[in-house]
């Protein structure tokens, strides 16, 4: 990928550039979690996003993407928004490191990618953070990591309409190889834990369903965890995310608010603690507790929080039937992939069965991820 990149570079700028890369992710536990202050357990992955850039003395952005293989140009004040989807993720980034007081002035840059799209690994957090962390780098903004990571998701709330939390950027800019980190949303803490599950392996089965995450699905879920969240607030005035909350506090206003946002926080309250479970059952390297917490996950996803689907149903069960550890519709859902911790002599027959399964039922063959946690945002 590298060297298809600098070619192209080479071809359309007369040079080569600095090449950078970034992260998508994978999440082990706590999904919908970060917009309401809990925890998150996510990992960087060996697929990601490169880029190469070099700074051209103008005030334009002149971006190719191998993979739309398109090329854009613009200027980088407010009004000079693109009109692809793609190359929002890029403007956006650049916009939210100006209004943070940073230098971003005209660049040249081709990039290309292998996170599959609308899977649930964040291949837009990807571009962003690769772009959040080449853009300090190259114009020597010396903003902090955090900081880097906001810059990708004010970008997906400014420009590319999706409310998202911090966990996707944070994995694509914080990750570090064969590390999970868990990062409490609240509080900005966080930790990294080695993931040594040795006699398992991780592995992603897409279900190939295009997740809209973009669509009003994902910011409807936010905003009935807010109005559970205010509802609470309101005897407790303690609240300042749903996370905050005990269960029994949320009992005492089911009446008051619509019993959509009551199953919505009861998925999140429940969740927020199987965070903390699972990271204890590792430590104790009791992949059991790990893999039952991940059933129960994708039990509420799919029955409280509703972001699953048909496809990921079955894949769950499937698992289940086949004796896997742990299953569970991974990242926003509505489609995208299911994560599973299989042991390793189930492993073979497990992929064969669920490939032939899937594709009797649906038509079409799911695709196969193992996952390797890997480096996020990075100067090559
Ligand atoms: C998407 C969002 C994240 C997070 C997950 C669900 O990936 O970008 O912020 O909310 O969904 O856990």
């Amino acid at each position: 990928m590298k060297e298809k990149i600098q070619e192209k570079f080479k071809t359309l700028f007369g040079e080569e550039g600095i090449l950078y890369a970034s992260a998508g992710r994978i999440n082990l536990i706590g999904e919908h979690t970060d917009y309401n202050g809990g925890y998150v357990f996510p990992g960087a992955i060996d697929k990601g996003i490169v880029a190469a850039l070099s700074v051209n003395g103008t005030q334009k952005v002149k971006l190719f993407s191998l993979d739309y293989d398109e090329y854009v140009e613009f200027g980088l004040n407010e009004e000079d928004k693109p009109a692809q989807q793609w190359a929002c993720y890029v403007f956006g980034v650049c916009r939210e490191t100006i209004k943070r007081g940073g230098k971003v002035e005209g660049f040249n840059a081709v990039f290309a990618g292998d996170v599959p799209l609308g899977a649930g690994l964040s291949s837009s957090a990807a571009l962003e953070s690769t772009f959040a962390f080449a853009l300090n780098d190259i114009f020597g903004n010396n903003i902090d990591k955090f900081e880097l990571a906001k810059i990708g998701q004010s970008t997906e709330h400014n420009y590319c309409g999706v409310k998202c939390g911090i966990m996707d950027q944070f994995a694509s800019v914080f990750g570090k190889k064969d590390q999970l980190i868990r990062l409490n949303c609240k509080t900005l803490e966080y930790k990294y834990f080695p993931f040594d599950a040795k006699g398992y392996k991780l592995v992603l089965i897409d279900s190939c369903v295009k997740h809209e995450l973009a669509s009003s699905a994902y910011n409807k879920r936010r905003a009935s965890c807010e109005n559970a969240a205010a509802a609470i607030r309101r005897n407790h005035p303690e609240v300042e995310f749903l996370s905050d909350a005990k269960r029994v506090w949320l009992d005492e206003v089911r009446a008051d608010i619509p019993e959509e946002d009551f199953l919505r926080a009861e998925y999140v309250i429940g969740e927020v603690q199987r965070v903390l479970d699972v990271c204890d059952a590792l430590e104790r390297g009791d992949f059991k507790t790990v893999g039952e917490m991940m059933y129960q996950t994708h039990f509420g996803m799919s029955r409280l929080y509703e972001v699953s689907c048909e496809e990921l149903d079955f894949l769950n069960k499937l698992a289940r039937k086949c004796d896997v550890t742990g299953s569970r519709v991974m990242g926003g859902g509505f489609g995208g992939c299911t994560i599973n911790l299989v042991k390793d002599e189930i492993y073979d027959s497990f992929i064969d069965t669920a490939v032939k399964e899937f594709t009797a039922k649906f038509g079409h063959a799911p695709k196969v991820y193992p996952v390797v946690i890997s480096d996020g945002a990075r100067r090559l």
